[in-house]
């Protein structure tokens, strides 16, 4: 028996990183799951996003654990592709959704505020902040209307609890999901569903572990790998680690999702290694 043995789950960016963490883990654990992924990168982006092909190794994954999935192709700004795959899901799943991993999300490339490309700032804070909104949306009716209450996990970030220069479309976007938690906590506690924020430091995923993002931390080498940026990264934590693993996010998720925190809600949850100390 899983901690969350029954449950059905809703976890979007779900094709590779932590969204794929999440779902497996929760599946280990003894959910279903509904997944949703764009697999389609913006142009501007300095890095690729997840595919098909990721998305279907998560798919793959779950079902290695004798969990069922339904995963679809849809952008958390679609509010009418999200809204399908959740119905569809919850169909299929047994007509339940107990816990919500609001996930999906891209990073720019870090310059001056002032530098900042207007569409580039729009289209960020539409994945980041509208696509969350639209998950929640989505998601929420359907928890309501089958009645067993239920976790959802609005992953923020800890770049939105700490001051420094640069990326402020992304902390802005990673702040507002705070302030979305705070509301949606309250709005949900009659209906015993609890609303929670993650922030963790980095993790390690493409997110991070990319060419552009290698080459932003480290301009002074001509081309710079994983070993070269693992002092600058742990330089921002407390504890002696460049990053934690996609695991501990989906541990919190877990427990959040757990009984063990069934009076547990609007909360702020660091996974950072004291990065906002640091
Ligand atoms: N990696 C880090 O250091 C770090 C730190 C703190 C918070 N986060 C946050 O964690 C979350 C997961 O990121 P990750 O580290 O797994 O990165 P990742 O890039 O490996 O995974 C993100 C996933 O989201 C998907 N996605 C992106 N835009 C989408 C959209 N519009 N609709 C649907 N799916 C979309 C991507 O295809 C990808 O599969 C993000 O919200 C990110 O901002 C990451």
């Amino acid at each position: 028996m899983g901690l969350l043995t029954g449950k059905v789950a809703f976890v979007t960016g779900a094709a590779r990183g932590q969204g794929r963490s999440h779902a497996v883990r929760l599946a280990a654990e003894g959910c279903d799951i509904i997944a949703i992924d764009a697999c389609a990168t913006p142009g501007w982006l300095t890095y690729p996003l997840g595919t098909r092909e990721d998305l279907a190794r998560t798919v793959a994954q779950v079902e290695a654990l004798d969990r069922r999935i339904i995963a679809r192709q849809a952008d958390v700004r679609d509010l009418a592709a999200v809204r399908a795959a959740v119905t569809e899901g919850v169909a299929a799943l047994g007509g339940r959704l107990d816990i919500v991993c609001g996930n999906a999300g891209i990073i720019s490339w870090p310059r001056p505020t002032w530098e900042m490309d207007v569409d580039q700032w729009r289209e960020l804070v539409d994945v980041n902040l509208t696509g969350v909104f639209i998950t929640v949306k989505a998601a929420v009716p359907a928890m309501i209307t089958a009645g067993n209450g239920g976790s959802i996990a609005l992953t923020s970030s800890g770049a939105a609890l700490i001051s420094g220069p640069g990326l402020a479309d992304y902390k802005a976007a990673k702040a507002g999901v705070l302030s979305l938690v705070k509301t949606l906590a309250c709005e949900l506690a009659p209906h015993f569903i609890r609303v929670n924020a993650l922030c963790p430091t980095a993790v390690d995923t493409p997110m991070i572990q990319n060419e552009a993002l290698w080459k932003s931390f480290r301009p002074d080498l001509d081309a710079p790998g994983r070993e070269d940026v693992t002092a600058g990264f742990a330089a921002m934590n407390l504890l002696p680690i460049p990053w934690v693993e996609p695991a501990d996010v989906s541990n919190a998720i877990v427990w959040l999702a757990s009984d063990a925190a069934r009076y547990i809600t609007g909360v702020t949850l660091p996974v950072d290694a004291g990065n906002q100390h640091a």
